[in-house]
């Protein structure tokens, strides 16, 4: 079969881990990257032997390009993605699907009114092995009824990171910790308990006040419609990176994930389930590098047609979730889902 010609826009910090993986794939061929910075654009254009843009309109004129990995900061790609699909071009996008719910539904509408083409949404997590292995006990009950989860984020972000023209920002970051760094964690408790019923959350600016007009510390109590419940709490003003932590009690024993390291407690034995590992890419796995899995199994759906499982429905459940703690944090009310309120593309 014919490899799918992929270009990449944004060629900014994240945008290596997607060039690498396209570059270890021989389902794809990286044909163009785009930045508005020229010399970026064309040092990493010269790095992996492709053409570079300025203009990513330019770029989507092409016949060759099939897909298109939107890697730029979070108010643009709801713009990128919207223009990339009417242009006929899969699109891949980096979490989360952009900074507003106005800017997200747009993109759900174009995958909607564009259905020759599929939109996917980056949530890397979702394939550690640690993740897989945590969904499949759900699903199958084997330990009894899920009764409670709680995910725990306690990373490091100073100044220096936020010193950038878009991060730190309502308008272009579209929030701090939680759009951006503890929205896997979120994502993935969603994942695993369902959907929600409500949604209660409190958010605060500790270290870096004065410094970032968003906030770098947060807490939130999910309720699911299964009447589980979660406890998730979320900080850039920790010391350290820490791994992050999930716990899953059930009622025949509990799992806990502490980055790709995943134990089951059961009748007081602890058995280790999953610890880090190197990948098919060569990736040393640590919490966050299963980007090249989720971007093969997406060009996998890309060729046979199949609908990708993480499309812009199931991107917009932990966007939404994000946004409705900033919501719930400033009126002090607790956000109720009568229904399923997402809409499918
Ligand atoms: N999945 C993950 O674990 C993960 C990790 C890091 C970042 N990200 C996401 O990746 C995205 C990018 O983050 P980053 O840290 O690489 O940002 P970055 O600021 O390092 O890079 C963004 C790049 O986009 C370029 N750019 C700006 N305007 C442009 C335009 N109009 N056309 C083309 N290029 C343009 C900038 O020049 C810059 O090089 C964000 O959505 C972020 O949340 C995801």
């Amino acid at each position: 079969m014919k490899p799918l010609g992929i270009a990449v826009i944004g060629c900014g910090a994240i945008s290596g881990v997607h060039l690498k993986s396209v570059a270890g794939l021989e389902s794809a061929k990286l044909l163009a990257v785009v930045d508005t910075n020229e010399a970026l654009a064309r040092t990493t254009a010269e790095q992996y032997s492709c053409d570079y843009y300025t203009d990513y309109r330019e770029m989507l004129k092409r016949a060759d390009i099939d897909v298109v990995h939107v890697c730029t900061a979070h108010y643009l790609h709801a713009p990128m993605t919207v223009d990339a699909l009417a242009a006929g071009k899969h699109v891949l996008t980096e979490k989360p699907m952009a900074e507003t719910k106005a800017a997200a539904q747009t993109m759900l509408d174009a995958a909607a009114k564009h259905t020759d083409v599929q939109l996917g949404v980056i949530f890397q997590n979702r394939y550690n092995p640690a993740s897989v292995i945590m969904k499949r006990y759900v699903d199958s009950g084997e330990l009894g009824k899920l009764q409670g989860m709680k995910g725990i984020v306690t990373w490091h972000r100073d100044a220096k990171y936020y010193a950038t023209e878009w991060k730190g920002n309502w308008a272009t970051e579209g929030g701090g910790v939680l759009i951006n760094q503890s929205i896997h964690t979120l994502d993935l408790l969603q994942w695993l308990g369902g959907e929600l019923a409500s949604i209660k959350g409190t958010m605060s600016t500790d270290a870096l006040e004065g410094v970032i007009e968003v906030e770098d510390t947060v807490h939130a109590h999910l309720v699911f419609r299964s009447g589980v419940t979660a406890i998730f709490y979320a900080t850039n003003a920790y010391a350290i990176n820490s791994p992050v932590e999930v716990e899953l009690l059930f009622e025949n024993g509990k799992l806990s994930m502490q980055g790709d390291t995943l134990y089951l407690t059961q009748n007081g034995e602890q058995t280790l389930l999953s610890e880090p590992v190197v990948n098919e890419l060569g990736e040393k796995s640590y919490w966050g590098v299963s980007h090249g899995v989720q971007i093969r199994d997406f060009y996998e759906h890309v060729a046979t047609g199949r609908k990708f499982w993480i499309d812009g429905a199931e991107g917009y459940k932990a966007f939404r979730s994000v946004m409705d703690i900033y919501e719930s944090s400033r009126s002090g009310k607790r956000i109720q889902y009568s229904e399923n309120t997402v809409t499918t593309s």
